[in-house]
Formats: C-alpha cells, structure tokens, sequence
C-alpha cells in the first residue's frame, strides 16, 4: 500500500500508521515545505506544543475564518472555549467543565443504551433520514442530557450536523449558509429557554455568570459547542469501534464473553486508530517552542494520531492490546484545551457497542467496504453497505 501524501491525506488513508510512526521517530517536530507549517509527531513534541504558553487556537488577528465572518456560525464560533484562549478561555473552559461534569456517568450509560436500542429498532444504521447513527446517537445523548425533549432530538441531531459541516474548514458558501441556519436555531434552543432547565445548563451558566460573564449567547454558543464537539469524534470513535471489532474476531468473541473488557477495547481504539487525527497551533509572537525557533503566525500541525504509534510513549505501538499497560494517548488531546468530555465519550461508545452485540447487529457486515468520511481531521468511517444490504456506496454522506 502506498504511503499518504502528507499528513492530512493520513486521515482518510486505509492504514497510515507506519508513516505516522516513521514521523514520530524521524521528524518529531519539522518543518513540512509542501503545507508551509510546522508538523509535530512525536508524543514529547506533539505534548510541549500543546502545552505552549506561545501556541494559540487561532491565527493571530483572525479570531473567526473569513468565510464565517458575519453569519451566526461565526458568531458561535467566536464564543466558544475551544476556539479561544487566555483569560476569556480560562472562564469558558471552568463553564464547561462544570457542565460536562454534571453529565453523570450512570445517565449517560443509560440514555446511551436506551437510544441505541431505539435508534437501531426505528432504522438500523442509517435510519429514516439516512444519517449514520454514529452521529445522531452521541447527539441525541448529550443533547437529551441538556434537556432537549425526545421529540426534538432529530432535529437537533440533523442541525448539529449542519452546523458542523458548515464550520469545516473550506467548506462551500451554500454549507456555510444552512450550517449558519442551524447555528441560529440551535442558539435560540438554549438561548430563550427552548430547553427544560437542565442540571448542566445550569451549572454552565452559574459558573459562567459568578466569573462575570453575563451574555446569553455565550452560555448558549457553548451548550451548542458540546454538541458539536460531541458530534463527528464521537461518531469516529464508535465506527473505529466498529471496524476494529469487524477485523478481529477472536477480540471481537473476547469481548462478547466479558462485556467488562469493553472499557479497555475502547481505550485501545483511542489509542490504536483515534478520531480526532491531528489539531492546529498558530504561534503568537517570536520564541521557541518545544525546543524550536517559532516565528509569529506560523501553523502548527499536531498529530496526536503519530504520538500514539510513537514507540517512545508506547512499547510495540502497532499491536492491538486490550490490556496495555501504562497506555499513553493523545487522543483527546493535552494541557489547557484538552477534551473535557472524555468520560462521556467513552461511556457512550462503551454502551453502544454493549447495545449492538446484545442485538446481535453483524458488525462484519456493517463495516464490510469502508472508507472514510473526507475530512482534514477526524477519521470516521463510511460503511458502504448497511446492515440491511442496500449498497449505499454513492449515497451522499452528511
Ligand atoms: C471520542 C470522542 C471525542 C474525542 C476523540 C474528543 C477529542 C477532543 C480533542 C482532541 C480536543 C482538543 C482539541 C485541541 O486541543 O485542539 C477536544 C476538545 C474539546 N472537546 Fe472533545 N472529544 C470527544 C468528545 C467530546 C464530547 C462528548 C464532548 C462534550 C460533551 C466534548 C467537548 C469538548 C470541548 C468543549 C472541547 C474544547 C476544550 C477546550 O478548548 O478547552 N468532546 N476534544
């Protein structure tokens, strides 16, 4: 199999993972002529970039992309704790924090099952919409969480996914357009009390409001930017889930006969195939960074996918092992930005999978024909043919 091009054609690659751990051995932080930005591969350099006090989330002087400048998608953009950094990060990231954290592990596993079952009895994978239930199930749990009814979670579910999609770097003007319309539905949802009042909505606004900051709209951008940040990771995680279980079925009957492995196989996949691939640094003013002289408004492409196949962080790092000591992943990233919904996450895929083996759902068949969803980040698959047999190879993905 040929090598990717670069590290963004690495993403959506059938088996990337030699290169990326040739990178981490031989390139831990170097600079790529072809994309004109620093690439960080190794765990040590991929961990002191994004511990950087000089790397920020964004470009300097562009706090949104041009092409969301002005549409209500930049207006949640601008606001949200992932997209800023410093003191205003600080009080957003405390925000959401507190919201995350009021999202009990015991509700999440039981909404999780309860949808799973639901959503699989009312339409298999793809459902009535043609959505993959990859993405409308981490959607209607974190969702339902917030306190979105059950009626409406498909129509929160399907405008998350616009919203998304529209925000995606490069994304054509007529995206753009639809995901702004989304981003003005879904901030009206939590904006003017669409929503029953949720312990997390609660605890969000309390603790964004005691550190003084007292627009509405910030509280509702960032109730959105849980679901989006719910919406294509969490999707990644459970088809990298899915497709590792199909490839192996002797882990695949390990984990049959003691669902309580479940926890670890999904901690491995995290490590051994994770969503989110890669992230970006810019670099604020002249310094150095992670031993490297930096100067201000250079990019930094970090690969967290490489640092997990570096053979420094972990020992033999191409073998699949669900007991893997002293496992170290980048998967949900590192330092101040890092994920703050990772125990949801897991606990969502953990109970998905519980779901579909109990249903015994063909996961073989599922993920029989893969590719991957385009995308310059997160590595979600696209099962071609579903449960149901229809070969859905052209179908047009969300
Ligand atoms: C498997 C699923 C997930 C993965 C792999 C994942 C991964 C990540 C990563 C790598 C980052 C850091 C990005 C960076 O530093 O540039 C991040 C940030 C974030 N994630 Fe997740 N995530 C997942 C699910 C979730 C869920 C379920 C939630 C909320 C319910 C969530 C909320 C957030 C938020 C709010 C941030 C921004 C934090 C900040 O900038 O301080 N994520 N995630």
């Amino acid at each position: 199999m040929t090598e990717p091009l670069d590290p963004i054609a690495a993403v959506t690659h059938p088996d990337p993972y030699a290169y990326y751990e040739r990178l981490a051995r031989t390139q831990p932080l170097a600079w790529n002529a072809g994309m004109r930005c620093w690439v960080a591969a190794s765990a040590e350099a991929v961990q002191a970039v994004l511990d950087s006090p000089l790397c920020r989330v964004r470009p300097p002087g562009e706090p949104v992309p041009p092409a969301l400048a002005g549409t209500s998608a930049g207006e949640v953009f601008r606001r949200l704790a992932r997209m800023t950094d410093g003191a205003t990060h600080a009080t957003l990231k405390a925000g959401v924090l507190t919201a995350t954290a009021a999202m009990d592990s015991t509700a999440v596993d039981r909404k999780a099952r309860r949808r799973t079952r639901a959503l699989w009895r009312e339409g298999g994978w793809w459902g009535a919409e043609g959505i993959p239930l990859g993405f409308r199930l981490p959607v209607h749990v974190v969702a339902g969480l917030l306190g979105v009814p059950d009626a409406c979670l498909p129509h929160v579910a399907r405008r998350t996914g616009e919203l998304v999609r529209g925000m995606a770097p490069g994304a054509a003007a007529d995206l753009v357009a639809v995901g702004s319309d989304a981003a003005t539905h879904l901030t009206a949802l939590f904006s003017r009390g669409g929503v029953r009042r949720s312990a997390p909505i609660g605890a969000l606004d309390r603790s964004l409001r005691a550190a003084g900051c007292l627009e509405p709209e910030t509280a509702a951008a960032n109730a959105v930017g849980l679901l989006i940040q719910t919406h294509d990771a969490t999707a990644g995680l459970l088809g990298n889930a899915i497709v590792a279980l199909a490839e192996n079925p002797p882990m695949r009957g390990e984990v049959e006969r003691d669902p309580g492995l479940l926890g670890d196989f999904v901690d491995e996949v995290l490590r051994h195939d994770p969503p989110v691939q890669n992230t970006r640094r810019w670099v604020a003013e002249d310094g150095v960074v992670a031993g490297q002289a930096m100067r201000a408004g250079e990019a930094v492409l970090v690969l967290l996918a490489a640092a997990n196949r570096d053979p420094g962080a972990n020992a033999d790092p191409h073998v699949f092992r669900l007991r893997r000591p002293a496992r170290r992943t980048s998967g949900f990233g590192h330092g101040r930005h890092a994920c703050p919904g990772t125990g949801i996450a897991r606990t969502i895929v953990v109970a998905a999978i519980a779901e579909m083996m109990a249903m015994r759902v063909d996961l073989g068949r599922l993920a029989a024909g893969r590719g991957y969803q385009p995308s310059g980040n997160t590595r979600i698959p696209r099962f071609a043919c579903a449960e149901d047999g229809i070969d859905r190879t052209n179908r047009e993905m969300p």
